[in-house]
């Protein structure tokens, strides 16, 4: 005869199995589900560009941000970081990538929106190589699971100018 103590333990393991599987199903599942999230961003205004002191060159612009990221949120889905970066190549780097605002999507109901804001960190080059450059602004996101592994990818928007001179 099992003990009651082998037999509670065989019901724990089965249990243990079962939520598994169920994760590794419920993950599977996830990552079937192919989102298709949509991004605008406007350059509405170049508050001012200009050298600093040191020598490295500073841009402040504002920016209306929209995006539509529903399509990322299922039952699975705790919630998604996104941040905007400009990125730009320049003679010494082919990619820079400065992060220019971010936030945090609790859920499904807050995944369309958009924002009107300045850069909420500071867009610097380190060095003087931002007029007349060229730049994406690449929308990020990472996916952060009830369970299962993160997940992260991202929408290049191209076709950005900085002017050609401080102001
Ligand atoms: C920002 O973009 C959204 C969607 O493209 C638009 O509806 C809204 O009017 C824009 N806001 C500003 C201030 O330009
Ligand atoms: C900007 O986007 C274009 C088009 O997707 C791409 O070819 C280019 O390499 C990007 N530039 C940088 C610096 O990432």
């Amino acid at each position: 005869m099992h003990s009651f103590g082998y037999r509670a333990n065989a019901l724990l393991t089965f249990a243990v199995t079962i939520l598994a599987l169920m994760c590794a199903m419920a993950s599977l599942s996830d990552n079937l589900n192919s989102p298709s999230p949509t991004s605008q961003v406007q350059v509405l205004n170049i508050n001012w560009f200009q050298k600093k002191l040191d020598g490295d060159d500073e841009v402040s612009m504002t920016l209306n941000v929209s995006a539509n990221l529903e399509s990322l949120f299922t039952w699975n889905t705790k919630q998604v970081f996104v941040f905007l970066a400009a990125e730009y190549e320049t003679p010494k780097n082919s990619l820079n990538q400065v992060s220019l605002w971010d936030g945090i999507i609790p859920a499904k109901e807050h995944a369309k929106f958009w924002i009107h804001t300045t850069n909420k960190y500071r867009f610097i080059d380190q060095g003087s190589n931002l007029r007349g450059r060229e730049f994406n602004l690449t929308l990020h996101w990472h996916i952060m699971p009830k369970t299962g592994k993160m997940f992260a990818d991202k929408i290049v928007m191209s076709g950005y100018r900085l002017p050609d001179a401080y102001r």
